[in-house]
């Protein structure tokens, strides 16, 4: 049996590179040997993707792309195909895990310093990978056709037409049409399902073959290309497989219960994976009460809706999202890992975090006077997050303290002021603190040896 394996091997050996690319790839690909929990998210994103683009091919059997029968062919493929149902809530539930491991994945690359060189490629073909995914979940979220999924697309759609001059008529060529319709629905699946699809394939390739051309980052951000054997192997590198093949399949594994427990026990997730008024059926002539997006857009909606002008608020969205683009070019410190990063560092790091859970939970409330409030300061707290990035990257001088703080103290003051109405003055005053305090304590911190100094980078991995 042994050798009619191997034969097949070498007949394929002898006419494609199998085996080179599976040395290349996994069997003698050296990865650092302290990969802990948070390496689990770039595998499980491939093994989401995959769970996602199979249910997908069963849904499309059965769904019909078409205005007057999209929201009934959902219904009958819940009630009627057999497993139907299954299928389209490990598609839904797919959705958010995907952003939910996306998200960890991402962050895991912010707090070991994965993007920067030599993987700032890496980096960008993952934010390029988000994008793409955040239009291929836009674009499925209409498919339902539900109400939410029409006065959704309906807002940001319309976002497109605040560009100045271009805006409107761009709005009119995304819809096919002047309003939300079966022209946009059927362009919104071909897309769905056909051109988004495989662009995420490529990108993911793309990835991948990045990362293997530089070799993994890790926990301690130490490169172990700088340490190798006699025969050229690093001391401190394991082969891909088996040791992280292993791993991954565990990892996977607890992934799938976690997954099949949401999938059969709360698929709807409290009405945050699937939201109530989806459940009716798509109508222009009533608007739902609060129209707002799927949580994973929330933080960003949040932004959105932080400033009252719909043009300066789409613009400082767009901006929060390609902030994230210029990451490596932003945070120049030489030391990767938050593990060796100053107190000042992680205290700023920990900040952002809640900054994002934060927007996540305001964009998907009603906008009362303090949540509004709350929303511009977090906004400002997101972008001041890669302000202090910056400010981080090298020793600064008294002089660059003091100008930092004028600067970015200003620009923050000048914007109440403009906008302070009579009543909100305390709202405003005490909202202002919250940027203001933090701005001050990482600008002047940073001059404090305990809580701005970064700590000595070991040579070799610590475990
Ligand atoms: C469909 C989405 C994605 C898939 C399937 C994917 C897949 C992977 C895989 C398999 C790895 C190697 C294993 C690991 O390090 O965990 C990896 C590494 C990496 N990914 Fe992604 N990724 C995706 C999205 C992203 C995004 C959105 C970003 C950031 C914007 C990103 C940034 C990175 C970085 C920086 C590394 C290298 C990490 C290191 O060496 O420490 N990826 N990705």
């Amino acid at each position: 049996m042994k050798s009619l394996f191997e034969g097949l091997i070498g007949w394929i050996d002898a006419r494609f590179p199998l085996m080179q690319l599976w040395n290349d790839h996994l069997a003698k690909y050296y990865a650092p040997k302290n990969f802990n929990f948070w390496y689990f998210f770039g595998s499980l994103a491939l093994l989401v993707l995959i769970i996602q683009i199979v249910t997908g091919i069963f849904l499309t059997m059965h769904y019909k792309p078409d205005a007057e029968l999209a929201f009934a062919s959902l219904e009958y493929i819940r009630r009627d195909v057999p497993l139907g149902w299954l299928i389209q809530y490990m598609h839904s539930t797919g959705a958010s895990f995907f952003f939910i491991v996306v998200y960890l994945h991402m962050f895991r690359g912010i707090m070991y310093g994965s993007f920067k060189a030599p993987r700032e490629l890496i980096w960008l073909l993952g934010m390029f990978l988000y994008m793409t995914l955040m239009a291929e979940a836009f674009m499925g979220y209409l498919l339902p056709w539900g109400n939410m999924s029409y006065w959704g697309a309906q807002v940001i759609v319309n976002l497109f037409s605040t560009i100045p001059w271009v805006g409107p008529d761009i709005a009119i060529w995304l819809r096919g049409d002047f309003a939300i319709s079966d022209a946009t629905l059927t362009r919104f699946f071909a897309l769905h399902v056909s051109a988004i699809p495989l662009a995420l394939l490529a990108l993911v390739a793309l990835h991948i073959m990045a990362l293997h051309e530089v070799g993994s980052n890790n926990p301690d951000g130490i490169e172990i290309k700088e340490h190798k054997d006699a025969d050229g192997k690093p001391l401190d590198g394991v082969p891909f497989h088996p040791y992280y093949t292993v791993k991954d399949i565990w990892g996977s594994v607890a992934f799938l219960f976690l997954f099949a427990l949401v999938v059969f026990f709360a698929p709807e997730m409290g009405g945050y994976f699937l939201e109530p008024d989806n459940f009716t059926p798509a109508n222009p002539l009533l608007t739902p009460e609060h129209i707002v997006p799927v949580w994973y857009f929330t933080p960003f909606y949040s932004v959105l809706r932080a400033i009252p002008d719909p043009q300066f608020g789409a613009l400082a969205m767009l901006l929060s999202i390609l902030v994230l683009f210029f990451l490596p070019w932003i945070d120049r410190n030489p030391v990767r890992s938050v593990r060796y990063r100053s107190l000042l560092y992680k205290i700023n790091l920990g900040v952002f975090v809640v900054t994002f859970a934060a927007l996540g939970y305001l964009g998907f409330n009603p906008p009362t006077p303090l949540y509004s409030e709350l929303a511009l300061r977090f906004s400002e707290w997101y972008f001041l997050f890669f302000i202090a990035l910056w400010f981080f990257s090298r020793p600064r001088r008294n002089m660059e303290r003091l100008l930092t703080l004028v600067v970015v103290l200003g620009l923050i003051s000048l914007y109440d002021v403009v906008r302070v109405e009579p009543g909100h003055g305390m709202l405003v005053f005490l909202g202002w603190l919250m940027p203001a305090v933090f701005v001050a304590v990482m600008v002047f911190g940073s001059g404090i040896e305990k809580l701005g100094r970064d700590l000595p980078v070991p040579d070799r991995l610590t475990g």
